[in-house]
């Protein structure tokens, strides 16, 4: 374990990691024809967001020995799918909000159609970017490229978002039924960050399960605080409306545990990540990350 602080620890690699992904992370939004739909992607992308995904890839490759910059296009991919389906959350067939990172909502500043196509057109670019990546070798490439899809599509991400949303009709679900929502809704994400991380820093077999299953069990805890905060906390904290998922009925752990109960399973599910990240090379940091999300107030 690491003898400093989580929160000094955090302040330490967003202070180094940041600049990297901001030097980068509009630059394929800048030019093209369809200026408004360019233009509401960068609106979304620019409006903030903790950034965590793309820093917990660029933190798994150095946990396995590798530099920052090699997973630099896998974590501007994550950001940009996980931005796509921040937006297409959002929309009024979804979860239907009107603030997000602290401001309106891509429908809400651009139109419903716009923000399709720029949740669509970020999509693309995640794959357009590693794609392009000719620094990566190829067979690397390929391999983040096919992770990011499973954990997007409709065997991760896309269908945590359904089981979401037909979850609202639902009376009466289980703790089962409610953890493959979470696993697949954020868990699938997450668990990619992790593993692209490892993929693109070269890992061997055994770290990069170790950085998946991490991943994994984070995504699941991120998703559990999340819907905490949304029990508990405001939209002027959040950047977010608070108080959402009672009002649609949502399935959540607050609403089937409690709050004790929510915050028991937040906590096991972030020990089970940090048991995953004891036998990585340089865990440090992603430790110090486990332990500070799981206690984030936004
Ligand atoms: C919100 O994700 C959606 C969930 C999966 C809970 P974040 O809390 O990471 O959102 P940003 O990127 O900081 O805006
Ligand atoms: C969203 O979960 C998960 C994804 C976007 C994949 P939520 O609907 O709880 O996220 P927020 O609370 O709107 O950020
Ligand atoms: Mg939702
Ligand atoms: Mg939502
Ligand atoms: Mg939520």
């Amino acid at each position: 374990m690491s003898g400093q602080t989580p929160e000094f620890q955090i302040k330490k690699d967003l202070d180094r990691l940041l600049p990297l992904l901001n030097t980068r992370l509009t630059a394929r939004f800048d030019q093209g024809e369809a200026v408004r739909v360019g233009e509401a992607i960068r609106y979304s992308l620019e409006a903030g967001g903790k950034r965590v995904r793309p820093i917990l890839c660029l933190l798994a490759a150095e946990a396995v020995g590798a530099p920052a910059e090699a997973a630099l296009s896998g974590a501007l991919a994550l950001e940009y799918l996980h931005t796509y389906s921040l937006i297409h959350d959002d929309l009024p067939a979804m979860d239907d909000d009107d603030l997000r990172r602290g401001k309106p909502t891509c429908h809400v500043a651009f139109g419903e159609a716009h923000a399709i196509l720029a949740g669509d057109g970020l999509q693309a670019e995640a794959f357009a970017i590693l794609a392009a990546d000719v620094s990566i070798p190829a067979d690397a490439r390929v391999e983040a490229i096919a992770v990011l899809a499973q954990a997007s599509g409709w065997r991760g991400m896309v269908g945590g978002q359904a089981l979401d949303l037909e979850g609202e009709a639902l009376r009466t679900y289980g703790l089962e039924h409610l953890k493959t929502i979470h696993r697949l809704k954020t868990g699938a994400l997450l668990g990619a960050s992790l593993e692209i991380g490892a993929v693109l820093g070269g890992a061997n077999s055994p770290f990069r399960e170790a950085l998946k299953s991490a991943g994994s069990l984070l995504g699941l805890a991120f998703q559990i605080q999340d819907d905490i905060l949304d029990a508990t906390s405001n939209a002027a904290t959040l950047g977010k409306r608070a108080g959402k998922d009672k009002e649609k009925g949502k399935i959540t752990y607050p609403a089937l545990l409690g709050l004790e109960g929510a915050r028991l399973a937040l906590a096991e599910a972030t020990e089970n990540a940090l048991c995953h990240l004891q036998s990585l090379p340089r865990p440090e940091s992603l430790e110090a990350w486990a332990r500070y999300l799981a206690a984030r107030k936004a």
